[in-house]
C-alpha cells in the first residue's frame, strides 16, 4: 500500500529539508504545500490583486495556473509555465504569504488540491509509482491528511530556528542576520496560528525535536518512525 508521510512544523524547523531527504530515501513524491502558498502570494501581487480584497485573493488563487513538480531530487513550483524557483522565496513573498494563507477560501482552494495531488502519488503511473508521498506544510497531519500513514510534527526550540533560518537566508547566524529574521520566522509563525494550529502535535502525530539534531539525524528520527 502507498505510503502518505505528513510533516507539519513551523519556519525553520528544517521541515523541506529533512521531507525531501525522507522521499528521496525512501523513493516517495515530495510535495512542499508551503511552496503553493507562496506561488499563490507572488500570483496575486503580479496580477495586482490588493491581498488586503479577500474574495478577489480567493478568485485570483482559484483561477491560478499552478503546476508542482513532486521529484525530491528536484522539486519545482510554476504559474502559467513560469518557474517560481527562486521568487517565490524572495523578501516581499515571505513577508505577506501569511495574509494569503489566512484566507479560508484560499485554504480550501490549495487543500483540495492537496489532497489530489496526494492521491495521484497512490496510482500507478504516477512520479512515484504509486509507492507514495512525503507532504509537508503546517496543516497536513491534521486537515489535508489526517489519514496519512505516519504524521509527523518537527519542532524545534526558537533560538535553533532562527539560526538556521538566518544561515539560510543571510547566510549566517550572526546577531545581525538572526534580528533580521525574527519578522520572518515569528511574526509569520504568529500570524499563521491564529488559523492552523501547528505548535502541539495532533492526537497520533508523533513529534521530533530537532533542535539538538543535525540534518542527518533527524531524517534517521523520522525514518525511525516510519519503519515501526
Ligand atoms: O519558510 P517556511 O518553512 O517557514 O514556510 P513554508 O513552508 O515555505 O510556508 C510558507 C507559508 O505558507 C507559511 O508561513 C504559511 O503562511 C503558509 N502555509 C500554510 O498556511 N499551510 C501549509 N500547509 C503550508 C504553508
Amino acid at each position: 500500500t502507498p505510503l502518505v508521510i505528513a510533516i507539519d512544523g513551523p519556519s525553520g524547523s528544517g521541515k523541506s529539508s529533512v521531507s525531501r531527504r525522507v522521499a528521496a530515501r525512501l523513493g516517495l513524491a515530495y510535495l512542499d504545500t508551503g511552496a503553493m502558498y507562496r506561488a499563490a502570494t507572488w500570483w496575486c501581487l503580479e496580477s495586482g490583486v490588493p491581498l488586503v480584497d479577500g474574495p478577489a485573493v480567493a478568485a485570483a488563487v482559484a483561477a491560478m495556473p499552478l503546476d508542482m513538480g513532486v521529484d525530491p531530487a528536484h522539486p519545482t513550483v510554476s504559474v502559467g509555465g513560469v518557474d517560481l524557483a527562486e521568487a517565490i522565496r524572495r523578501t516581499e513573498i515571505s513577508a505577506a504569504v501569511s495574509s494569503v494563507a489566512t484566507n479560508l477560501a484560499v485554504r480550501a482552494a490549495l487543500g483540495r488540491l492537496q489532497r489530489a495531488a496526494i492521491d495521484a502519488e497512490a496510482e500507478p503511473g504516477s512520479f512515484s509509482g504509486g509507492r507514495g508521498v512525503v507532504a509537508e506544510g503546517r496543516d497536513i497531519t491534521t486537515v489535508v491528511a489526517p489519514d496519512a500513514t505516519v504524521r509527523v510534527l518537527l519542532t524545534a526550540d526558537e533560538h535553533s530556528r532562527l539560526s538556521r533560518r538566518a544561515r539560510d537566508v543571510h547566510g549566517s547566524d550572526s546577531a545581525s542576520a538572526m534580528r533580521a529574521t525574527r519578522d520572518q520566522v515569528v511574526r509569520r509563525d504568529a500570524d499563521d496560528s491564529t488559523v492552523v494550529q501547528f505548535r502541539v502535535a495532533a492526537d497520533g502525530v508523533t513529534t521530533v525535536d530537532s533542535s539538538a539534531l543535525d540534518l542527518e539525524q533527524t531524517v534517521q528520527a523520522v525514518l525511525d518512525i516510519v519503519e515501526r
